[in-house]
């Protein structure tokens, strides 16, 4: 197994930002790993890569950078509940989506087109068009990154939380359980229930619905629906660098809503089953006059105020530290304006 030494990750990571990893792993099996974990290139610390679209990366990497490719995809079985799917970590999310539909195992379909690797999904629990991945989740498979040995874990056990998991705590969190660091995702399996449900609240979808006159999709439907709302409203990475949403939609009590609602109107908010209430991050940015604002290179996208984008292209990319202090002055006047204390979404390294 061969490290490669101060390799660029510019390739590796949405947002385009340029920095090198001082020492750069490729893993396309269990077995790599296993072989690295013996041999004398393990040097703590490590740092998992997925696909990258989650990341944010402020300085080169001095950690051994494990970038995940372990491939494969196949239905593991069938019962009267549904197909159970599995996939390696290393597999693009989006194509393996549509190969779940081609097999005519429908129930991802909302979660089209989101950018990354299987692997990475459970950590941020991806979700998009009232699909969160936590809904269709099985259990994973994952290797101790201090010990080596492989376990699997159920839902339960993923601590999964809007865009959490237990991937994205500190072993020492106050939670504890956190496995940040101290594990890698090797596969990941999926659980599409029968009979299929479409899921169709959305108002994007309720939207497409009346556009069409199409009021009883099927799962190929909604699929291309998804991909047409995506494409009209997020920026494509492989054209204008971006991790995505980049700060969480916060939740509120109905007191602090009903007092942004007393100065703002028009606040766009959603209440949510335990009786707290979501409000959307993008408006409250967008309200305050964010849209098309940049720090250098690092700007916020014009038709989505909550996605950051990398302005430089490839050439002159934005640098973390731009994005940053980007987001830092975001946070800063949505605290002043409004009280509420935004988080970011992607892993900062
Ligand atoms: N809005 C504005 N101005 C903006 C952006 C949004 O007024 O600049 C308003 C919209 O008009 C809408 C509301 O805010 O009324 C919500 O916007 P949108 O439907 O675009 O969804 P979102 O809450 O901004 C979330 C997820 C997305 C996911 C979509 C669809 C988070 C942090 N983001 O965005 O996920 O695709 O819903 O389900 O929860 C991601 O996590 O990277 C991501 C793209």
């Amino acid at each position: 197994m061969l490290v490669e030494n101060n390799v660029a990750l510019q390739p590796f990571n949405s947002f385009g930002i340029a920095a090198r990893a001082q020492r750069f792993a490729r893993l396309r099996s269990e077995a790599d790993l296993a072989g690295l974990m013996s041999g004398p290139d393990w040097v703590a610390p490590v740092f998992v890569l997925g696909g990258g679209s989650n990341l944010v990366i402020t300085g080169d990497i001095k950690a051994l950078v494990l970038k995940v490719d372990i491939l494969g995809r196949r239905l593991v079985e069938e019962t009267a509940k549904g197909w159970v799917v599995e996939a390696g970590a290393g597999e693009s999310w989006h194509p393996f989506v549509a190969w779940t539909l081609e097999q005519g195992w429908p129930g991802l379909e909302n979660l089209a087109l989101i950018p990354g690797s299987v692997g990475a999904s459970p950590v941020q629990n991806i979700g998009a068009y009232g699909v969160e991945l936590q809904d269709r989740f099985h259990s994973l498979d994952a290797i101790d990154l201090q010990t080596g040995r492989a376990f699997t874990l159920d839902a339960a056990q993923s601590g999964f939380g809007y865009r959490d998991s237990v991937f994205k705590h500190a072993p020492t969190d106050a939670r504890s359980f956190g496995l940040a660091g101290r594990a890698l995702i090797t596969r990941v399996r999926f659980l599409l229930p029968k009979p299929w449900k479409p899921v169709l609240g959305y108002l994007d979808l309720e939207r497409k619905m009346a556009e069409t006159g199409i009021h009883a999709p099927d799962a190929q439907q909604i699929f291309d629906w998804v991909v047409a709302i995506r494409r009209a409203k997020l920026p494509d990475p492989a054209v204008i660098g971006n991790a995505g949403s980049f700060f969480k939609n916060p939740t509120v009590t109905p007191e602090q809503c009903a007092d942004i609602i007393a100065r703002d109107p028009k606040v766009v908010h959603y209440p949510m089953p335990d009786g707290s209430i979501k409000l959307a991050a993008g408006w409250l940015i967008d309200a305050c006059g964010w849209k098309g604002k940049s720090v250098g290179n690092a700007a916020v996208y014009e038709k989505q105020a909550l996605v950051l984008v990398n302005r430089g292209g490839p050439s002159h990319p934005c640098t973390g530290g731009e994005v940053m202090t980007l987001a830092k002055a975001i946070q800063t006047s949505v605290y002043e304006r409004f009280g509420i204390r935004l988080e970011p979404e992607p892993v900062v390294v």
